[in-house]
């Protein structure tokens, strides 16, 4: 959450800045601002889109070539420009951004006020400024000092970066908890919460560890612990095109992601699936297939719809591998007191590889001696490197705050670990295995096929799109897929949506079955389609509205819906992949016939780095 930006050498800060907070507004567009070194500190914020902060700095004065910038997802006090960052110190010399909490910020401000200090935003990055400025002030000690001294101090998630007028060639840049990337250009440094703000100045960056301190100047980066002791910056080439995160025609970026997924499901499954020899390569888990074949217990842990991914996984390895699975959500995960023995294997699924919650589970696992494999999109992410091997979703950035092409690249590499454990434990018959690559291999051609269905859904989305609420039910492997689809349509366009378990319905939900409600089944053929046909009926008893996302061809079902939408034939084991596409088109489609800006939903952000 809250996305930053810096920059420090001889080229124009602004353009910059302002180029890389558009990149960054998928992680909150409360608010942006920016503050520019140059002959004294200027700042300007605004409550509001980075494009509303343009609008309002036309004809300034923005010549700097040292500064840094903000896109913020509120936390602490409303979306305002007061709350905007960057904030400013008391003595009006130092400004910082922040993305992240500071828990105990209510201890520090009562020091604070004791001292005579007065605030005029309700933030924690004011208190936490004015904590260092401080510090700074009674130690009479350098910047440096007086960060490193205050951070000592703080509870919780951060990563700053503070520019100083008396100081006007240097950027001092902390983390813990949230993301930082430095780039280095010649003569020219760049800082951002991920590397799209970086990539079209240079391929080299660092991903800075929590408890760092960085030091920066044009020409120089210089890495220490809070005790105040050198670390050697390791140097990383970015495995990242510029047109990766860039719209390329599309409408949407979620879109764009949608129809990107034939290409990411065949990059997923590329150097590691081969049908024909029927074997799967997977370093992370091959290196450590002992310990999966021998795990007494899997604990997934993930939120939202790395949660979903996990809830699928759940019932493939159970019933692949016969391992008995737990799916957590990260969130409650980590204040329990779970039971984690030695031999339980941990996946944490995520795409960002930020997610605050997940890595603090993760952290509590290791703790108790867990081994960690983390399924993650982002490369070189937190998680990625906290995690004791993993496998890539190789999905590519997804900027659309709704996750679409990550998930199903989840499924994809879940289901392929999920495979190979099973084969190398006997506990999946040849046949059944090898019938399971292929179908794996051919779903990259199953999805093109389906998303030639995009008018067909597109004409659904328009029909219900004045709904208020709605159901999403599903049975076995597709019961997780309707939560997904609830979860989508919720964020996408706001129509109050939940997610069931088909059969359960019946013990609350149909209390709400009436004309006027839309209820969407995943109803493709599997071992419960007997079940789910019966389920229908009980709605359409009722006079509820199907909408019908099943095998095409299958006569029963069509004859009772009001709408359906096909995908193609699968086993259904993979047909999850096919049948979330739909509901992710099927939210798109409503959420822009409704006007809303879909990459952006309210009160969203792509990356939950905090709690
Ligand atoms: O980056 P992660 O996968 O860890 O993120 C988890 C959730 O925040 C994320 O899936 C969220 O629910 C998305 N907005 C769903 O579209």
């Amino acid at each position: 959450m809250c996305g930053i930006v810096a920059y420090i050498g001889p080229r124009q800060a602004y353009p910059i800045i302002l180029k890389g907070l558009k990149r960054l507004e998928y992680r909150g567009y409360d608010s942006a601002g920016v503050a520019l070194l140059n002959s004294g500190l200027k700042v300007y914020k605004k409550k509001g889109k980075v494009a509303d902060l343009e609008e309002t700095l036309v004809g300034k004065d923005l010549h700097a070539t040292i500064g840094i910038g903000h896109t913020r997802w509120a936390t602490h006090g409303e979306p305002s420009d007061r709350n905007a960052h960057p904030h400013v110190s008391a003595n009006g010399k130092l400004s910082m951004i922040h993305n992240g909490i500071i828990e105990n910020y209510g201890q520090l401000k009562q020091e604070l006020e004791n001292k005579g200090y007065t605030f005029s935003s309700d933030t924690d990055t004011e208190i936490l400024l004015k904590f260092i400025e401080d510090i700074q002030i009674n130690n009479k000690s350098g910047l440096e000092e007086a960060v490193r001294i205050a951070l000592k101090r703080v509870v919780g998630a951060y990563v700053i970066v503070i520019i100083d007028e008396d100081n006007p060639d240097t950027l001092i840049a902390a983390r813990k908890g949230s993301p930082l990337v430095i780039g280095i250009g010649k003569g020219e440094h760049f800082l951002a919460s991920d590397a799209t703000p970086i990539i079209e100045y240079t391929k080299e960056v660092v991903y800075v560890n929590d408890y760092e301190l960085a030091i920066i100047k044009s020409d120089e980066l210089i890495l220490k612990n809070l005790g105040n002791e050198k670390v050697t910056p390791f140097i990383q080439k970015l495995d990242l095109e510029l047109a990766a995160i860039e719209k390329g025609g599309y409408d949407h970026f979620m879109l764009k992601e949608i129809f990107e997924q034939p290409d990411t499901i065949f990059d997923c499954l590329r150097g590691r699936l081969d049908a024909e020899a029927g074997t799967i390569t997977m370093a992370g888990v091959q290196n450590h297939i002992e310990q999966f074949k021998n795990a007494n217990r899997i604990i997934i842990i993930a939120c939202g719809t790395s949660w979903h991914a996990g809830l699928i996984a759940e019932y493939i390895f159970e019933e692949l591998c016969r391992t008995p699975v737990e799916v957590e959500y990260a969130s409650e995960f980590r204040y329990r007191n779970p039971v984690i023995h030695k031999g339980d294997v941990i996946i944490a699924i995520s795409q960002s590889g930020e997610t605050a919650d997940t890595i603090v589970a993760i952290e509590k696992a290791k703790e108790h001696g867990a081994f960690i494999f983390g399924v993650v999109n982002a490369v070189g992410s937190s998680i990625a490197r906290i995690s004791h091997a993993g496998a890539y979703t190789h999905a590519g950035p997804e900027i659309g705050v709704a996750s679409t092409k990550a998930f199903t690249g989840q499924l994809v590499v879940l289901m392929m670990i999920a495979l190979k454990v099973a084969i190398e434990k006997k506990t999946i018959d040849q046949k059944r295995y090898l019938h399971l690559l292929n179908e794996l291999q051919e779903l990259p051609d199953k999805i093109t096929l389906m998303l030639r269905e995009k008018d067909a859904i597109r004409a659904v989305a328009n029909k219900y799109k004045d709904a208020t609420d709605s159901l999403y039910l599903g049975r076995g492997y597709n019961f997780p897929v309707a939560l997904e689809g609830a979860l989508k349509l919720k964020e996408i366009s706001y129509i109050h949506a939940e997610g069931y378990p088909a059969a359960e319905m019946k013990h609350g939900p149909i209390a709400l079955v009436q004309e006027t409600l839309p209820v969407v089944f995943v109803a493709t053929k599997d071992s419960y389609h007997e079940k789910i046909v019966s389920n229908i009926q009980e709605i359409k008893a009722r006079k509820g509205k199907v909408i019908a996302v099943i095998t095409a061809g299958d006569e029963i079902i069509t004859k009772m819906a009001d709408d359906v939408i096909s995908v193609p034939e699968a086993d259904e084991i993979v047909a999850p992949v096919l049948s979330t596409i739909p509901m992710q088109l099927l939210a798109y489609y409503i959420g822009v016939a409704k006007g809303y800006d879909v990459d952006k939903p309210r009160n969203l952000a792509k990356s939950v780095t905090v709690e």
